[in-house]
């Protein structure tokens, strides 16, 4: 028998209700029934990303909802601020790049936060930057950056939003979009939504809203104006993504009923249990100063194979984790904590873990890692 624990940063292992709502037969897109699921469902959107502003919903991965948010934003020539420390921080650039926008581009080292103060001098150096583009959670790297003290410097420019990807973000740690003043707040289904992949949604502020209705650059699916129009009907513009739209709804109603400071404070646990498990193995962090909730990433000790360690921990000890992408491949594994993951889950990963290093020639104490999470899991 095979049984597979899905411990990748997307997707995400989908709990049973949400399954059974994924499996409802098939209803029409136009009719009563699901535009009542779409009222409740908005509802429901706007208290995960914590806002009174509309959120979008497209059927596309989340890159999609990134691409919208340029394409929508913003005219040919314009200037734009990207914050730029991993592969989600390069796909803000090639987005804006696809679109003919010019990048400032504000780097930071790959497992480290964006300091916010390189942020500010990019907008005082460029003061008719219309947009600044960064990621809540850099997946590729596990850090999470700091978007409250960047937004900050935004919202006191009138002339310039900030967009947050938090496609791994949203529903992992608190990101209250009104409260800070996020003009737009992407993120997609195969995350903490605990959905297969499949949607992306859109937050967009009125600060954003004035900007889209000066934009230039071409768009025809991902024509934000146009969802909204069609979503305050309770219709998306185009066949909506039914069956994922009714387990969303079910995906949502989880989220309501743990609600989001108890959500918060679980992964936020579960990832100090990985953190404080792989450490007790002599292994290090990526990103020990800023870490991502989402997600841990390990650096491969000296001596073992980086790349053996996905394949051989999935084919031989049934846990699938993510290996290091771009100029981290195998270099790095990350292992995921959010969405529907449990304290037996980190447990049942790291036990894998020790195997497989063990059999990658890595010395491990057995039970170390095991001994550490525990710790950190049976705090009150
Ligand atoms: C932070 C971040 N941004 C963007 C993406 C791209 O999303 P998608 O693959 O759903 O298009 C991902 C996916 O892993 C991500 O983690």
């Amino acid at each position: 028998m095979k049984k597979t624990l899905l411990l990748t940063p997307g997707p995400t292992p989908v709990p049973e209700d949400v399954l059974e709502a994924l499996s409802r037969p098939m209803i029409h897109h136009r009719h009563a029934p699901f535009k009542a699921i779409l009222a409740e469902v908005s509802k429901d959107l706007k208290y995960l990303f914590q806002t009174e502003n509309d959120v979008l919903i497209f059927s596309a991965s989340g890159t999609g909802a990134m691409e919208g948010a340029v394409s929508n934003l913003l005219c040919r020539g314009d200037k734009a601020i990207v914050v730029e420390g991993g592969k989600f921080g390069e796909r803000w650039r090639e987005i804006c790049e696809a679109y003919g926008v010019e990048v400032i581009s504000v780097p930071a080292v790959w497992g480290k936060a964006v300091d916010p103060a390189r942020v500010k001098e990019a907008l005082e150096r460029t003061p008719e930057a219309k947009a600044v583009f960064l990621q809540a959670s850099e997946t590729s790297t596990a850090v999470r950056h700091p978007v409250r003290e960047v937004a900050e410097l935004v919202a006191a420019r009138p002339n310039t939003v900030i967009v947050v990807d938090a496609i791994t973000g949203l529903g992992v740690f608190d990101i209250p979009t009104d409260a800070w003043k996020l003009d737009v707040v992407v993120t997609g289904s195969q995350k903490a939504l605990m959905l297969p992949p499949g949607l992306a949604f859109a937050s967009v502020s009125e600060k954003a809203w004035k900007m889209i209705a000066a934009s230039d650059l071409p768009k025809f699916y991902f024509d934000f104006a146009k969802e909204r129009k069609n979503q305050a009907k309770h219709q998306t513009a185009y066949t909506s993504s039914v069956s994922l739209i009714v387990g969303l709804q079910a995906a949502l109603k989880r989220i309501k009923e743990e609600g989001l400071p108890a959500l918060f404070a679980r992964t936020e646990k579960l990832a100090r249990a990985t953190r404080e498990g792989v450490k007790a193995l002599g292994l290090e962090l990526l990103a020990p100063e800023a870490p991502s909730p989402a997600c841990t990433a390990v650096k491969v000790p000296d001596g073992v194979d980086g790349e053996k360690i996905p394949s051989l921990i999935r084919d031989k000890y049934g846990v699938a984790v993510a290996g290091g992408q771009a100029e981290l491949k195998g270099k790095i594994f990350r292992l995921s904590h959010m969405g529907y993951v449990s304290g037996y889950d980190v447990i049942s990963g790291l036990v894998a873990l020790e195997s497989t290093l063990r059999d990658l020639g890595y010395a491990v104490k057995p039970g170390a890692s095991v001994a550490a999470a525990l710790a950190v899991l049976s705090e009150a």
